[in-house]
């Protein structure tokens, strides 16, 4: 393709500009995307789509793709979570006035999938002032709609699973939500804690927030993994919250990867619902007394995202 029918592309498929970049590190960033249409309607926790050409670049270093002749001149899109930065400065941030979405975004060099991954690697080349698709519909049931003020909320991630948290962190401080409200977020390196910072603050402003960082992958913890099903199971996140988990006045919000949420499946003989192989957080929270949504009208006290 030559650069006139590039740029013909990039004009008829692209709607929305990149604001604010911040590289948190070479695989992780934070990017602020303003969309040419006004902002839609939404909620904290809900998702839109990005998209780019394949037509676009992609990094090094990443799982080889091999492009259908059919896709050559289609947009790649996926999901993703608004986030929130939370903090302005040293006062809450604004939403309401902000012109711009933010997304917490981890490039994905190897896919689990035998298609290569399309997206990040092009993500992660994009600058300040590129252009690239945004969603207009704003959708999703991961939502604070079953919160009630003096409600404990629990935020559990791993990875950019924080990213609708934050969101709903932000509504909730931004309420004077009274309950408890406790964020844990498992990563691999502390390099990859990119609102680490923001956390700390919010503790010392909001004495009802409560935020705990776990890592896996450094020299510390490698050999002593700490995932948020043992935080649950070891006591800590009762002593951290200073009282028992209470299924009654308590919502559980679980977003990131599907092993830790561990949402129950079909047994392909029996057709009956069965936790997965690995023990992941639903399990051990209905053992408890929990009972985690089924649909978007079975609600129950455990909210999930799976991200893939
Ligand atoms: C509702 C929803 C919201 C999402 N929000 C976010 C978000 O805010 N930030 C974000 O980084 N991703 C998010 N994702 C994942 C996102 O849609 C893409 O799948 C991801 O960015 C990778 O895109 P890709 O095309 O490069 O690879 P894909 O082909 O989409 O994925 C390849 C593989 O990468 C792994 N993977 C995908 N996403 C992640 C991830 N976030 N962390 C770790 N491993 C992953 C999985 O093993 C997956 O099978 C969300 C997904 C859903 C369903
Ligand atoms: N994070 C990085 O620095 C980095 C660098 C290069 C590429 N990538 C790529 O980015 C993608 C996403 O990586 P990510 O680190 O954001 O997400 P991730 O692989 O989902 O890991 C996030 C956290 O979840 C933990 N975890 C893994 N299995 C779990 C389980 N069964 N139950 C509970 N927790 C579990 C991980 O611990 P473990 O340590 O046990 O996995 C890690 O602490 C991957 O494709 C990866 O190859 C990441």
């Amino acid at each position: 393709m030559d650069s006139q029918q590039l740029e013909e592309l990039r004009k008829k498929h692209y709607n929305a500009s990149v604001v604010y970049l911040n590289k948190v590190h070479s695989d992780l960033l934070i990017m602020r995307v303003k969309p040419d249409f006004p902002k839609p309607a939404h909620v904290p926790g809900q998702y839109t789509t990005l998209g780019l050409g394949y037509w676009e670049p992609r990094c090094p270093g990443c799982q080889e793709e091999q492009i259908k002749p059919e896709d050559a001149t289609r947009l790649v899109r996926r999901a993703y979570s608004i986030g929130c930065p939370i903090l302005d400065g040293d006062r809450l941030v604004d939403m309401d006035k902000a012109d711009w979405f933010e997304f917490y975004i981890v490039l994905v060099r190897e896919s689990d999938k035998p298609q290569a991954p399309a997206l990040t690697p092009r993500l992660f080349l994009l600058e300040q002032g590129s252009r690239l698709f945004m969603g207009e519909r704003i959708t999703g049931h991961y939502t604070l709609d079953p919160v009630q003020d003096g409600n404990t909320v629990l935020f559990l991630s791993t990875g950019t699973g924080e990213a609708p948290h934050n969101y709903m962190l932000w509504e909730l401080l931004r309420r004077g939500h009274k309950g408890r409200i406790l964020a844990a977020c498992c990563v691999r390196y502390r390099r990859d804690l990119a609102y680490f910072d923001v956390h700390q603050q919010l503790m010392k402003r909001f004495p009802n927030y409560t935020y705990i960082a776990l890592t896996t992958r450094e020299a510390d913890t490698i050999h002593n993994k700490v995932y948020i099903q043992d935080l649950i199971t070891s006591g800590r996140l009762e002593e951290e919250l200073g009282m028992p988990l209470d299924p009654k006045n308590t919502h559980v919000f679980l977003c990131g990867n599907p092993k830790m949420i561990g949402v129950m499946e079909k047994d392909p003989k029996t057709g009956e619902r069965v936790y997965p192989k690995t023990l992941g957080v639903i399990e051990i929270l209905e053992k408890r007394g929990f009972k985690a949504d089924q649909g978007s009208k079975e609600r129950g006290n455990i909210h999930f995202e799976e991200y893939w």
